[in-house]
C-alpha cells in the first residue's frame, strides 16, 4: 500500500522540476517535498529550503521528517556521500553511494572501469605534470580533448581543434590549476566524430533498464555554435539510436560495467547515465553521469507510462523488472529558454510573463529551472530558466507545440534555440 508515501527531491533545476511533477502523475500521487525546488515545484510539493549541497542540513531534515523515499537529482551531493549518510539513518535514497558515484566524480576512475570492463571508450592517457602530457600530445593528431578528471561544474571538457588550444587547456589545468583539485590529475584524449546520444538507465545493483533514448544539445547557439552550456534542450526518442542499438548498448557497455563494478565490490544503484558517441567506429562512451540529466529528464520521463514511486522503489530494494519501464509512443520535446548572456554572465530577479498561457496549448508543461518566488511573482533566478515541454504524437507535433509555448512565454532577454529537434526531424529516413 503507497498510500501516504512521503516523497523528498533533492535539487533545483529543471530535472527535479520534471521527477516531482512525474511524482504528481501517479495514481497514489505521494506527499512531495523538494530542497530547495524552485517557483515551479512551488505550486504542487512543499519547498524546502536547504540546498542540495547541504549535506548535514538534508540529513537532519529526513531524519526528522522520515521521508519514504529521497531521490537525489546532482552529482555534487551524491559524489559527497549524501546517500551513504542517507542509508546510515535508515532512509530510502535513489542514487549511488559516493564509492559507485566516482563514475562521474572521477573521469579517471570511470576510465579504469571502462577500460577493465572493455566498454569501447576514446583511448586516452592520463597525466600529472604538464611536460609528459604535451610530449604525448605531440604524437597526436590535431584535434583532442582534454578533461580534468573530478567535477568541474561542466567546464572540465576542453574539445581542442589544434594542439596551441589543448596545451592551453593542458597549462590551465596542471600548471594553473584552473580546477582546483579536480585537475590535479587530466586525461588526453583521442576526438571521436560521430552523433551523440544520452542513455538513462534504471540500475538496481545488478540489472540495468534502460529508459528511452534522448539527445541534448550543448552549445548556446543554433546549429550547434557559441560555448557549452548545461544542455539548451533534449528530444526523445533520438532516432540515432535505432532498435538495433539498444540491446548492443546493454551488452557493450552497461553489462559489463555493473560486472565489472561488482568484481571490485562496488554496488550500483540509481540511474547510470551514458552519454555516448554513435558514428563510423560504433557506439563508444563520451561519460558517465550518477544521476538524470538536465533538460533530457525534461523530455524523457513524460514518455513513462505507469507510476514512478514504485519504479524507483524497486531500484532501491533490488527487484527491478525489465517489463516495468513501459513507454508512450508519444515524442517529446524540451526548449530551454535562458537568461540573456548565458553561459556568461547574466541578470537575475527579471519577471517572467505568459507561463499560464503556455501551459494551456495542449500537450504542454512548463519545466522551472532557475525561477523563484519574489513578491508573488515568478522571477528568473539562474542562467537556464524554464524547460518548454511538450508531448505530441510525432516529434515534429511536439515540437511545434513546445515552439508555440516558449513564444507565449516572455521576459527581459530571453534567449532560446530554435533547432532543438532538428536534426531528428532532417534525418533520411533509413
Ligand atoms: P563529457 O563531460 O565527457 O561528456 O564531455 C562534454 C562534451 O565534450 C561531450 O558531450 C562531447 O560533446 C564532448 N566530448 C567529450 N569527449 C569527447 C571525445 N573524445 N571526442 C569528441 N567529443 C568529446
Ligand atoms: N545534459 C547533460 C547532463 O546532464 O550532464
Amino acid at each position: 500500500m503507497l498510500g501516504g508515501m512521503k516523497v523528498l527531491v533533492i535539487g533545483s533545476g529543471g530535472r527535479e522540476h520534471a521527477l516531482a511533477w512525474k511524482f504528481s502523475q501517479d495514481r497514489d500521487p505521494p506527499e512531495l517535498f523538494c530542497a530547495p525546488g524552485n517557483a515551479g515545484t512551488a505550486t504542487f510539493c512543499r519547498n524546502v529550503a536547504i540546498k542540495a549541497d547541504d549535506i548535514q542540513g538534508l540529513c537532519e531534515w529526513a531524519r526528522t521528517n522520515r521521508p519514504d523515499l529521497v531521490v537525489v537529482g546532482p552529482e555534487v551531493p551524491l559524489c559527497a556521500g549524501i546517500a551513504d549518510r542517507l542509508q546510515f539513518l535508515g532512509v530510502a535514497v535513489f542514487g549511488p553511494r559516493q564509492d559507485a558515484a566516482r563514475l562521474e566524480g572521477s573521469k579517471i576512475f570511470s576510465k579504469d572501469v571502462m577500460e577493465s570492463a572493455g566498454v569501447p571508450t576514446a583511448r586516452s592517457c592520463r597525466f600529472r605534470d604538464s611536460r609528459s602530457a604535451l610530449d604525448y600530445l605531440k604524437t597526436l593528431p590535431p584535434r583532442v580533448v582534454v578533461k580534468a578528471d573530478g567535477l568541474a561544474a561542466g567546464k572540465g571538457v576542453v574539445v581542442a581543434e589544434r594542439h596551441a588550444e589543448a596545451e592551453q587547456a593542458i597549462h590551465d589545468m596542471l600548471d594553473g590549476r584552473m580546477f582546483g583539485d579536480a585537475g590535479t590529475e587530466i586525461l588526453v584524449e583521442e576526438f571521436l566524430e560521430g552523433e551523440e546520444a544520452s542513455i538513462l538507465a534504471l540500475v538496481d545493483g545488478n540489472r540495468a533498464v534502460l529508459l528511452p533514448a534522448s539527445q541534448d544539445h550543448k552549445r548556446v547557439g543554433d546549429g550547434d555554435t557559441g560555448p557549452n552550456t548545461g544542455g539548451m534542450g533534449a528530444y526523445s526518442p533520438a532516432p540515432v539510436v535505432t532498435p538495433a542499438l539498444r540491446p548492443l548498448i546493454e551488452e557493450q557497455v552497461f553489462n559489463p560495467m555493473l560486472r565489472e563494478l561488482s568484481r571490485r565490490g562496488i554496488r550500483y544503484q540509481g540511474v547510470l547515465y551514458a552519454g555516448l558517441m554513435i558514428g563510423p567506429q560504433g557506439i563508444k562512451v563520451l561519460e558517465f553521469n550518477c544521476r538524470f540529466g538536465d533538460p533530457e529528464t525534461q523530455a524523457v520521463l513524460p514518455r513513462l507510462d505507469g507510476d514512478l514511486v514504485p519504479l524507483l522503489q524497486s531500484c532501491v530494494t533490488g527487484t527491478l523488472q525489465a517489463g516495468q519501464v513501459k513507454q508512450r509512443s508519444q515524442a517529446c520535446v524540451c526548449v530551454v529558454t535562458t537568461a540573456g548572456g548565458y553561459p556568461g554572465h547574466y541578470a537575475k530577479g527579471t519577471p517572467i510573463d505568459g507561463l499560464a498561457a503556455a501551459a494551456r496549448i495542449p500537450g504542454v508543461v512548463v519545466f522551472h529551472a532557475g525561477t523563484e518566488l519574489k513578491d508573488g511573482r515568478v522571477v528568473t533566478s539562474g542562467g537556464r530558466v524554464l524547460g518548454v515541454t511538450a508531448l505530441g504524437d510525432t516529434l515534429q507535433v511536439a515540437v511545434s507545440r513546445a515552439y508555440e509555448a516558449v513564444t507565449a512565454v516572455r521576459f527581459d532577454g530571453m534567449h532560446y534555440r530554435r533547432d532543438i529537434a532538428a536534426r531528428a526531424l532532417n534525418r533520411k529516413p533509413a
